[in-house]
């Protein structure tokens, strides 16, 4: 069973300065609730309860929002606002938080390997919470641990990108097994259209084999001088078996503006309305 889920979240947020210049940009909220609080859900939705997050610095505010907050909830206590807190008090009920950081900004491979001291040796899931994801009928993560249980192998969640933005994402090639899934035989970190052997592109989703940490610590830097979790995930697919699938479901790059008011657009037709009424 996959219990453990890591988050990076280290990274500075630049693309969406000056709002992240104080604040990390997984505590953005989508309407009401901050981003990485819809990853937590996911995770725990899919069984993963223990949550690791590779932190860096200026990036309290995560801890904090995953604590009890004592002040607030006194302030609040008896009236109509308690509810308000009750999916974060869920949440904390339900996990343990697990923080660690990472030191220098090498990459989200480096980050992923800087994860193992508290993952150890066992599968786990890896939640990008600025790609915020809602599935049809169950949550991407979930739907990754059931192929997980079928495969016993790296997964990662892929989807068809336009060709022009293939630069800005991991990009797999392999053979299709069916409709949804396809068996890697090779992965490009951010390549030119040109240099793309295809259209389609990782999101922020991935259940890993532990064994991964090993390939991590000697691949060598790739893409932009970083440590990249797609060269490792090639060497893995190369030696064994790494499967890319096409979730069922809707993903939003909330990391650029674009991307995070269509998110909040989406959120607030279909939760917050339907929710309000
Ligand atoms: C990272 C990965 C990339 C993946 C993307 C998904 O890139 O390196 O392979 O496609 O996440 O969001 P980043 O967006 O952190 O630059």
């Amino acid at each position: 069973m996959i219990k453990k889920c890591l988050f990076p979240v280290a990274g500075y947020g630049t693309r969406f300065l000056p709002a992240t210049k104080a604040m990390p940009k997984e505590i953005l909220p989508v309407l009401d609730k901050p981003l990485v609080q819809y990853g937590v859900e996911e995770a725990v939705e899919a069984g993963l309860t223990d949550i690791g997050f590779v932190t860096g610095r200026g990036k309290r505010a995560i801890e904090d929002h995953f604590d009890v907050s004592y002040e607030l909830e006194h302030q609040i206590e008896g009236t109509g606002k308690e509810k308000m807190l009750e999916g974060i008090r869920r949440l904390i009920n339900q996990c343990t938080f697990s923080y660690t950081r990472q030191i220098n900004m090498r990459g989200l491979g480096d980050a992923i390997l800087t994860g193992r001291t508290i993952i150890g040796d066992e599968p786990f899931g890896v939640v990008l919470a600025d790609d915020l994801c809602f599935g049809d009928s169950e949550g991407v993560l979930a739907q990754m641990v059931r192929l997980y249980r079928q495969f016993r192998c790296s997964i990662v969640a892929i989807q068809e990108v336009p060709h022009a933005n293939v630069s800005s994402y991991g990009i797999v090639e392999g053979e299709a097994i069916s409709d949804r899934l396809v068996r890697v035989t090779n992965m490009v970190e951010k390549p030119k259209p040109e240099d793309a052997p295809s259209n389609l592109a990782i999101i922020g989703r991935y259940i890993l084999t532990p064994d991964i940490f090993s390939i991590i610590e000697s691949t060598p830097p790739g893409k932009n001088g970083e440590v990249q979790i797609t060269d490792a995930l090639l060497r893995q697919a190369q030696d064994g078996c790494v499967i890319a699938y096409r979730f069922r479901g809707r993903r939003f790059d909330c990391g650029n503006v674009d991307g995070y008011v269509e998110a909040t657009n989406y959120c607030y037709e279909n939760i917050y309305r339907k929710r309000s009424c």
